[in-house]
């Protein structure tokens, strides 16, 4: 009798050869902070799509229970975990999609911020290592301050000689999500059916929602956008509250990665229109990074959006946020030239 982890591994491996073979599409996706908050929701929900065929599960700590946990899910999905440091290269080698939420959420009274001093660095070592072992692969980074990540990782990228912005993409789908159920919500129609573009950055005023561009189309009060503007840059805030100290937003934050994670990963295969808001380098405004509708392909980012036509409400939020965005994106550059 072979021992039960030579079985395992060697069924893993069978698996793995008769995909290939079949030629069904199916993509490597590696989780960087598989074992945290969001990380293990956003595992589950990796596992469930049909277009991924590797799963990679990194983590600092506990990787291994949650990899023999999510493993025994029936998709199609083979699963290895990769526990610390030394297993950062085996994680990464050959991937094609690498999602980070790793690092530290923020407590009551911490802005996003607050977290530079924790993430800034592990944000560098994770892109040093992705630097080295999947340089093509499609970064979405999730952790925050993401302003700042963001610029961190294309720093580090660029100092590698890799660095590619269409593969670069900092993770605002919560701030579409957000948007989307405050404004289904005002209306009171289905969710699935609204789409609010939100632009600017992911902190405080530069989440900012157009709610002129709202599809369909629809009007608001003055008072309904005041209302909305603010439930839906206070979103993160409102649940870091309500969790009282026990961390920020991880469930609706999985959904929404994965949510984004499907969008690259249908880009990738060739799929046509795929629209999503994302936080890229840019030339829609005079900044390095802002966050507008970009159409994902087969190279990453393919398209960057315009803003489109704005009033005056919006064009003022734009210029707040715009100066807040320039002293995190400045701050992040800063921290690794
Ligand atoms: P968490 O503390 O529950 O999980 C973080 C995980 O990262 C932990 O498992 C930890 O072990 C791991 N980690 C720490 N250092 C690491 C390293 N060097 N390498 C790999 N993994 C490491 O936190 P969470 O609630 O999952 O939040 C994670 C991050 O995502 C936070 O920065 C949070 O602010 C951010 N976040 C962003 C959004 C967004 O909209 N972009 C939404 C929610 C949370
Ligand atoms: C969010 O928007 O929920 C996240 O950025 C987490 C946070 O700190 O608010």
């Amino acid at each position: 009798h072979r021992p039960a982890l030579q079985m395992e591994e060697s069924s893993s491996l069978r698996r793995s050869a008769c995909r290939a073979k079949g030629g069904t599409p199916g993509f490597k996706v590696a989780i960087l902070g598989a074992a945290g908050g969001v990380g293990q929701p956003l595992a589950m929900l990796m596992k469930m799509n049909p277009l991924v065929s590797v799963l990679h599960l990194y983590d600092v700590v506990n990787a291994p229970g949650v990899t023999a946990d999510v493993s025994h899910m029936d998709t199609g999905a083979v699963v290895r975990g990769f526990l610390g440091q030394v297993q950062l290269e085996s994680a990464l080698t050959g991937m094609d999609l690498v999602i980070i939420p790793a690092g530290g959420p923020r407590k009551p009274g911490m802005t996003r911020d607050d977290l530079f001093k924790i993430n800034a660095g592990i944000i560098r070592t994770l892109c040093e290592g992705i630097s080295k072992c999947c340089p093509h692969a499609i970064v979405n980074l999730i952790s925050n301050p993401v302003n700042s990540t963001v610029p961190i990782a294309a720093e580090v990228f660029k100092k590698a000689g890799t660095y590619d912005p269409k593969r670069l993409l900092g993770v605002t789908t919560l701030d579409v999500a957000r948007a989307n159920t405050f404004v289904a919500e005002v209306l009171g129609v289905d969710p699935r059916e609204v789409n609010v573009p939100v632009v600017g950055g992911h902190s405080q005023v530069t989440i900012f929602p157009l709610l002129s561009q709202v599809k369909p189309p629809c009007s608001f009060t003055a008072e309904e956008i005041s209302y909305l503007t603010d439930r839906i840059q206070n979103g993160g805030k409102k649940v870091v509250e309500a969790k009282a100290g026990a961390g920020s937003a991880t469930l609706s934050m999985a959904y929404a990665a994965a949510k984004f994670a499907d969008a690259c990963l249908r880009g990738l295969r060739g799929d046509a229109g795929i629209v999503e808001c994302s936080f890229v380098a840019s030339q829609v405004t005079e900044l390095p990074f802002f966050a507008t509708k970009v159409r994902l392909g087969r190279f990453g980012v393919e398209e960057i959006y315009p803003l489109g036509p704005l009033n005056e409400f919006e064009r003022f939020g734009l210029a707040e946020a715009k100066k807040e965005l320039a002293t995190s994106i400045e701050k992040g550059i800063s921290f690794i030239r």
